[in-house]
Parts: C-alpha cells; sequence; structure tokens
C-alpha cells in the first residue's frame, strides 16, 4: 500500500518475515573514536526503533543476528556488553505486551542464568501477535546438523525437507522473504542457511546504528520491484 508520497505505508502478504544481519556497530564506534560497546549500545536502539516500524508496516515476524557462536572470540568486555543489552531489551520486551519472542541459537553451553532468563521471556509472551526471532549464539550450519541429529534419535531412516524446517529453531516460522545486511558486507555469515533458500537480499553501507526508517523503507521498496520466481518462470517466458 503506498501513501500519496508513494512511500509504502503498508506491507502486504508477500513480506511476512524479515531479518537482519546488524553489521558496523564496530566501526561506527570507531569513526567516533569510542568503545564498540558503544557502537553496540546504539545498535541496540537502532534496533528497537526498526522493529517497531516493521509491526507497523505490518510485518508480523522479525529475526535479527545478535551473536554468532563465533563472536565468543571478541574481548570479554565487548561480549558482556552485548548481553546486557539483551538482557535489557528482553526486560522491555516482556512489558511491551505485543511482542513475542524467540531466541534461536545453542543453549547448551550459555549460563544457566541466561538460559533462563530466555526461558521466561518465551513463556510470558508465547500468545502475543508480532513475532520477534534473536539469534544468540546462533550458527546455521550447527543449526542444520542439530535438526539432522534430532531426526535420527528419533529413528528417522530418511528424511523429507519439511522434517527438517520442522526441527530448526525456526520451526512453525515463515523463511525470511527479505533479509537486509548493514555496512557494505556481501555475505550471509552462517545466518539462515536453511531458511534462505528463496529469500530475496539487500545490501547498504549504511552502519547498523545509523539504519534508520528511510533505510527500511528503501530495503522494501527493492524488496517489491523484484519479481520472485522460485525457480519457474516470469510470465513473459511462459507465454513464449
Ligand atoms: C555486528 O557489528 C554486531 C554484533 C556482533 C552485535 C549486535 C548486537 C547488538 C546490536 C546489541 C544487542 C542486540 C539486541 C537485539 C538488543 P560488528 O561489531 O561486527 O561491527 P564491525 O564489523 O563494524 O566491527
Amino acid at each position: 500500500m503506498l501513501s500519496k508520497r508513494n512511500k509504502i505505508t503498508k506491507v502486504d502478504d508477500r513480506l511476512k518475515h524479515i531479518a537482519f544481519i546488524m553489521d558496523g556497530n564496530g566501526r561506527w564506534a570507531q569513526k567516533r573514536l569510542a568503545p564498540r560497546s558503544l557502537g553496540h549500545k546504539y545498535g541496540a536502539s537502532a534496533f528497537k526503533r526498526i522493529v517497531k516500524y516493521c509491526y507497523e508496516l505490518g510485518i508480523k515476524t522479525v529475526t535479527t543476528y545478535a551473536f554468532s557462536t563465533e563472536n565468543w572470540s571478541r574481548p570479554k568486555s565487548e561480549v558482556d556488553s552485548i548481553i546486557q543489552l539483551l538482557h535489557d531489551y528482553t526486560s522491555e520486551v516482556i512489558e511491551d505486551g505485543r511482542i513475542r519472542i524467540r531466541f534461536i541459537g545453542e543453549r547448551a553451553n550459555l549460563s544457566s542464568e541466561l538460559v533462563e532468563v530466555m526461558n521466561n521471556a518465551e513463556e510470558k509472551t508465547k500468545d502475543r501477535e508480532y513475532q520477534l526471532n534473536i539469534a544468540f549464539n546462533y550458527g546455521g550450519r550447527s543449526e542444520i546438523v542439530n535438526a539432522c541429529n534430532r531426526l535420527i534419535s528419533q529413528g528417522k531412516q530418511s528424511v523429507t525437507e519439511d522434517d527438517i524446517s520442522n526441527n530448526l529453531y525456526t520451526s512453525g516460522l515463515p523463511d525470511p522473504d527479505l533479509i537486509v545486511r548493514t555496512a557494505g558486507e556481501v555475505r550471509m555469515s552462517n545466518f539462515l542457511l536453511w531458511q534462505l533458500a528463496y529469500s530475496e537480499f539487500y545490501f547498504t553501507d549504511v552502519l547498523w546504528p545509523d539504519f534508520d526508517k528511510k533505510h527500511l523503507l528503501m530495503a522494501i521498496e527493492s524488496f517489491y520491484k523484484r519479481e520472485r520466481r522460485y525457480g519457474g518462470l516470469n510470465k513473459t517466458k511462459e507465454k513464449k
């Protein structure tokens, strides 16, 4: 749906799920000669605003890459600052009343305190309308391996695509229609490897803490200009 100024004000069914790789927090801080943790702080604020805009636009499912399995190699102070932001945001989500949160990623090696926070938030928000998935200690390959191992332990001799989808952390949710990555890197970094099979990608040089509503709308406008064929032919070619 377009407003008078030709700006998108609502999305339709084609955009049910948007995912973000929030890159560039470190560079944003470096440019200001500030500690990387400040970049994450402003990154978390940008994220909160973007999530609100997405829901206002009618996108029902949002996923974000907050912490990969490789991010543990960063300095402890930086890791601690990200975990603290996650704690704070989780409390806000519980208060918010509309957002249903799901943490996607491996929990086995996390502190019992953090796992408790995650379980509690998921339980308290489980009947809400707007889905938010936060990838924490997440790796796409290990997600697929875990799904296969689960199926093996159920005694499966052969598996279908649905079997795998149903055993991923995102089970029951639509695959992402659009994946946005900021800060100029053009790669997926082990994010949603199974789920992205037919996703559209949007890359921008904007650093994540600077990513705002106008950048979101540019990504969505670009998405709507594309023709998703899912391996089929476009209409012109079909007629030939
Ligand atoms: C990538 O930027 C960003 C991260 C590894 C962490 C993202 C975390 C947050 C925005 C805060 C917590 C999240 C929520 C959902 C409240 P980078 O540090 O790799 O940036 P660089 O490539 O410029 O160094």
